[in-house]
This record gives structure tokens, C-alpha cells and sequence, in this order.
């Protein structure tokens, strides 16, 4: 299992949008996808039309497991959903939240979700981590337990601020917790494609970046349909399956199966 943070500590840069669209595009390419909600937001959750409310078992009940020495790996395992789009998800809701502050008092408290995934690794190809918008012990979480990392960036002028500090996080998380991560790619999301100032910020972070990290040639284009199909509880693929930005998740996912190489294991 390849399994990739979607990080980015400014808010509303597409993040969940894209783990939900490229989620169902490697579904739809026959990849097994778990999908993990690591946002005590439980955007991820509510997008795929599951409700947060504090009954259903989330992934804090896991770690709640993990911390408290109970049968995390049965819990884990029993929460998951299964999409009718063909791909998987582990729940977050508003607990989590509750479950940061424990974990900041724990030994090891960057390493707990790693923990949780090893138990459901042989059973996906792929698993995607929508984070919440910080550089807190969640998020660090998530880029410990991944082998990449895919940054979306939004592609207005205040795009670069704050890229120097989550890659000083990544680079640290590298060094001290997980030398297996790599940077798979910046991705540009909510871009409309005509203006001047996309245009601008697409050059001037390409420029800057380039040389060091990949760059998705794939780019997210601005559209209303991307909110509407959020509130539909369904991905693009399945909301507007001709649409353009449909199409430009599909390339995507492409790239990203081509650039790591992803595969679907053989379960013989
Ligand atoms: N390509 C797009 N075109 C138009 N609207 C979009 C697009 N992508 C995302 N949005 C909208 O922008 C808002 C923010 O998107 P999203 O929730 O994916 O960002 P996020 O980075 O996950 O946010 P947060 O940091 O709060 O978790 C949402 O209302 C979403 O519907
Ligand atoms: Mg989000």
C-alpha cells in the first residue's frame, strides 16, 4: 500500500476535494483506495454523504483503542466504509479533536497513526490522508505514516506563503520520523485558467520549486461543480462524469499511478 498525505496548512486549498476526486479516479482505475479522514472537521466524511455524528465509530475511536491498550486492530478494521464508488473509508469526526490534545501527552505521538494503518495495509493499493489545516501533531501524523506526501496549492497570490514551513516540516519529519517520505508532487488547484494572476502564481511557483519537488502537470481548474458534487455525497466522477475538471482528476490519477508506480497487488 502507497500511502499519501494530502497536506497544506492554509485552509480551503482543495485538500479534501482533490482527496475525494482522486480517491474515486484510482478506484476507478481498479486500485484498491482507502481513503482516511485526519481532519476532526470531518469534511471527508460528510463529502462521501456520511454523517459525523459521534455514534458512528471514527478513526479517534481507533487511536482511543491504540492509547488505552484495547483491540485497536479490530476496531479499525470494523469501522470502514465501503463507498458505493468503489472506494474506502475510515471516518473522522469532531472527537478527534479531543484525541489531539491526548495524543501531545503520549510517548511517541507522531507514530500512533502508522500504528492504526499497518493493520489494513495488505488489503489496499492506495491510501489517501486528507489532513486538517495545520502543522500540529495530526498532520504530522499522517506524513509519518506516508510514504508521500502531494501538496495542493491554490493558485492565488497569498499561494506561496507559508509553502517555506510545511516544507521545513516535511523535510523534519524526513529526518527525525520517516526517512521514507517523499514529496509526489505540488498541485494547483482552484485555478481559473485565464487570468493573469494565475497565471502568475502558476510561473512564479513553478520557478521557485521546480528544481526541488515534482509539479503536477495535471492542473484543478475553479468550478462550481467541484462544491456542488460535495454536498452531493458523491465524487465528480459520478456527479458530472463529462465535466472538465472530472476529466483533469482522471489525469491526475494517471500521473500519479505512472509517477509511483503504483499497482494492484495480486490477491491470488
Ligand atoms: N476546483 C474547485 N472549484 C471550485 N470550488 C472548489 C474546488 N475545489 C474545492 N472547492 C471548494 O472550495 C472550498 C474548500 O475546498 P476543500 O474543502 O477541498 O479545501 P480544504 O483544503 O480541504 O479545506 P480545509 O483546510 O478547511 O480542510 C470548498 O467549499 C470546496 O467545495
Ligand atoms: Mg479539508
Amino acid at each position: 500500500m502507497k500511502t499519501i498525505a494530502m497536506i497544506n496548512q492554509k485552509g480551503g486549498v482543495g485538500k479534501t476535494t482533490s482527496t475525494v476526486n482522486l480517491g474515486a479516479a484510482l478506484a476507478k482505475r481498479g486500485l484498491r483506495t482507502l481513503l482516511v479522514d485526519f481532519d476532526p472537521q470531518g469534511n471527508l466524511t460528510t463529502h462521501l454523504g456520511y454523517s459525523t455524528v459521534s455514534e458512528r465509530e471514527t478513526v479517534s475511536d481507533a487511536l482511543d483503542a491504540l492509547l488505552s491498550g484495547r483491540d485497536y486492530e479490530k476496531c479499525i478494521k470494523n469501522m470502514i466504509l465501503h463507498h458505493a464508488e468503489g472506494m474506502d473509508l475510515i471516518p473522522a469526526n469532531l472527537d478527534l479533536s479531543g484525541m489531539e490534545v491526548r495524543l501531545q501527552s503520549t510517548m511517541a505521538c507522531e507514530k500512533k497513526l502508522t500504528t492504526l494503518l499497518k493493520c489494513v495495509r495488505d488489503n489496499y493499493d492506495v491510501c489517501l490522508i486528507d489532513c486538517q489545516p495545520s502543522l500540529s501533531v495530526l498532520p504530522l501524523n499522517a506524513l509519518t505514516a506516508s510514504d508521500y506526501a502531494i501538496i495542493p496549492v491554490q493558485t492565488n497570490v497569498l499561494a506561496v506563503q507559508g509553502m517555506v514551513d510545511l516544507l521545513k516540516t516535511v523535510h523534519a519529519v524526513k529526518e527525525e520520523l520517516n526517512d521514507n517520505l517523499d514529496v509526489a508532487g505540488i498541485l494547483f488547484t482552484l485555478a481559473e485558467e485565464q487570468t493573469v494572476q494565475t497565471q502568475s502564481v502558476i510561473s512564479m511557483v513553478t520557478m521557485s520549486y521546480q528544481d526541488d519537488y515534482p509539479i503536477f502537470d495535471t492542473v484543478i481548474p475553479k468550478v462550481v461543480k467541484a462544491g456542488e458534487a460535495a454536498a452531493s455525497g458523491h465524487s465528480l466522477l459520478k456527479y458530472a462524469p463529462g465535466a472538465t475538471v472530472t476529466q483533469r482528476y482522471i489525469n491526475l490519477a494517471d500521473e500519479l499511478i505512472y509517477k509511483l508506480d503504483i499497482h494492484e497487488k495480486e490477491t491470488a
